[in-house]
């Protein structure tokens, strides 16, 4: 990653801002602890130089003169590098003692360069002068030990600020590189799905942090999506294969409508059967659109609470003369009100898919049965019959679109009504059993009882 990349980061920028608030909070500590410091050694400085001043103005109270003067001199003896500062005149201003040049000092304290006592060296001096008996006494401290605590203060802080500074940068690259070098990877993937590659899935460390939680989240979707378009693929090629033949026999029919004609013969009936033939193609469409828009789930957001058994009583009451004149005995066995979420209109297609069902697949003499039973939690809409069954290793492929059992491809019919049950029942997040009712066929539809009624 080139440095001008590295600004680009979030990450990086907050390892930066992170420098900037770790290296404010440095200096504003350092600023008070070293003024904290300052002001302690100043207050110590003052206390010595009152101690020492009042040490040798005791001396005078004896008023002899050698003494003082004997004070003064030993002491100056003791600082021959002139940190400590003394000066003692006469009444006249005369010097008796003293390391410093004579300057008129004011009385109390002052602080003064040293070059301004005849010192050479960079220091400053806090003086403190007064009588000492009837002499002038003055004494002074260099500061001398304040300016290397400074120092000391000053170069820690600043190697502390140095530290601290690039180590929050290192860090902040790091972290930027470690990022970008996941989102790299994510971008790949992303750029293969854009491609139409919809295996691409995005990296996932295993560490279990935030990115990952997301990416895995956006994996997810994407197995599903992948699902999806898959399962959407497989029914367009179905749909476009089995439309082929309803097509070419609409094809057929207006082909021998032309040759008839040709032969100057009536083609009266051929253009029924072509107006018949292309109604039943448009039906056919019309429930394929009709199932992918109850696919979309939108409709839930319409569901109210439907009473199930009143539902099949009314399909049942309804239906019981078509069985009748198919030779089927239509029986109900439902009591009280069972409650459900749902979509009311679908659900009475539903029913009455499955009731169409058992009375055109079955042969004459069936019993069919419309129930339904309920436990505290459930609701269980069944419609079983004694015809042939579907057998087992059918019962998946008939909720497809369009799929229809070799016997009942003579049957009126196109193979859609399972297919509108299973994208009901999948709306209602319904368990849809296909069973062998021993003989014939049951079946279930599992819903949770409604909360709303
Ligand atoms: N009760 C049943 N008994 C036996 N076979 C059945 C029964 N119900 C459905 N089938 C089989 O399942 C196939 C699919 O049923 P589906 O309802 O999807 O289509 P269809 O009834 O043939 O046509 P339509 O689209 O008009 O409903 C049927 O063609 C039939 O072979
Ligand atoms: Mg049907």
């Amino acid at each position: 990653m080139r440095p001008a990349d590295l600004w680009r980061h979030s990450s990086f920028r907050l390892a930066l801002g992170v420098t900037l608030l770790v290296l404010t909070t440095l200096i504003l500590a350092g600023a008070i602890g070293y003024g904290l410091m300052r002001e302690r050694l100043a207050a110590r400085q003052d206390a010595r130089v009152t101690e020492i001043f009042n040490a040798i103005a005791e001396t005078s109270l004896l008023d002899d003169r050698i003494d003082l003067i004997e004070a003064v001199t030993t002491r100056i003896k003791a600082s021959p590098d002139r940190s400590t500062a003394y000066l003692l005149t006469d009444g006249k201003g005369e010097v008796l003692a003293g390391n410093i040049k004579n300057v008129t000092l004011p009385p109390g304290w002052s602080t003064l360069p040293a070059a301004g006592l005849g010192i050479s060296t960079g220091y400053f001096y806090r003086v403190f002068s007064g009588s000492a008996g009837r002499y002038r006494l003055a004494v002074g401290l260099t500061d001398a030990d304040q300016e290397e605590l400074q120092t000391i203060v000053l170069g820690a802080f600043g190697w502390a600020a140095l530290v601290a500074g690039l180590a929050t940068v290192a860090a902040g690259a790091i972290l930027a590189a470690r990022v970008q070098n996941r989102l790299s990877r994510a971008e790949a993937a992303v750029a293969l799905l854009a491609h139409g590659d919809l295996s691409a899935r995005l990296p996932v460390s295993g560490k279990g942090d935030d990115l990952d939680r997301i990416s895995s989240a956006i994996n997810v979707s994407l197995v599903r999506l992948e699902g999806y378009v898959e399962a959407m693929r497989q029914v367009s090629a179905d749909i476009a294969h089995d439309l082929r033949t309803p097509l070419n026999r609409l094809r057929i029919k207006i082909e021998n409508a032309a040759t008839r004609r040709a032969d100057g013969l009536s083609i009266e009936d051929d253009l029924v059967e072509a107006i018949a033939e292309s109604d039943r193609i448009n039906e056919t469409f019309s429930a394929l659109l009709r199932i992918a828009q109850i696919e979309t789930g939108a409709r839930r957001s319409q569901f109210t609470a439907v009473d199930l058994a009143a539902l099949m009583r009314t399909m049942a009451e309804i239906y019981a003369d078509v069985a009748a004149d198919g030779g089927h005995t239509l029986y109900l066995d439902v009591t009280g009100s069972a409650f459900v979420d749902g979509d009311r209109e679908l659900l009475t297609q539903t029913l009455a898919n499955l009731i169409e069902n058992s009375i055109r697949h079955c042969t004459p003499g069936t019993q069919i049965t419309c129930a339904v039973r309920g436990t505290a939690e459930r609701v269980i809409a069944s419609v079983s019959d004694t015809g042939p069954g579907i057998p087992a290793d059918e019962r998946e492929k008939v909720l497809r679109r369009l799929y229809r059992l070799e016997k009942s491809r003579s049957t009126e019919g196109t193979g859609l009504g399972l297919a509108l049950v299973k994208a009901v029942a999948d709306l209602h997040n319904v368990d849809l059993v296909l069973a062998d009712a021993g003989p014939g066929l049951r079946i279930d539809l599992t819903f949770q009882r409604s909360v709303r009624a």
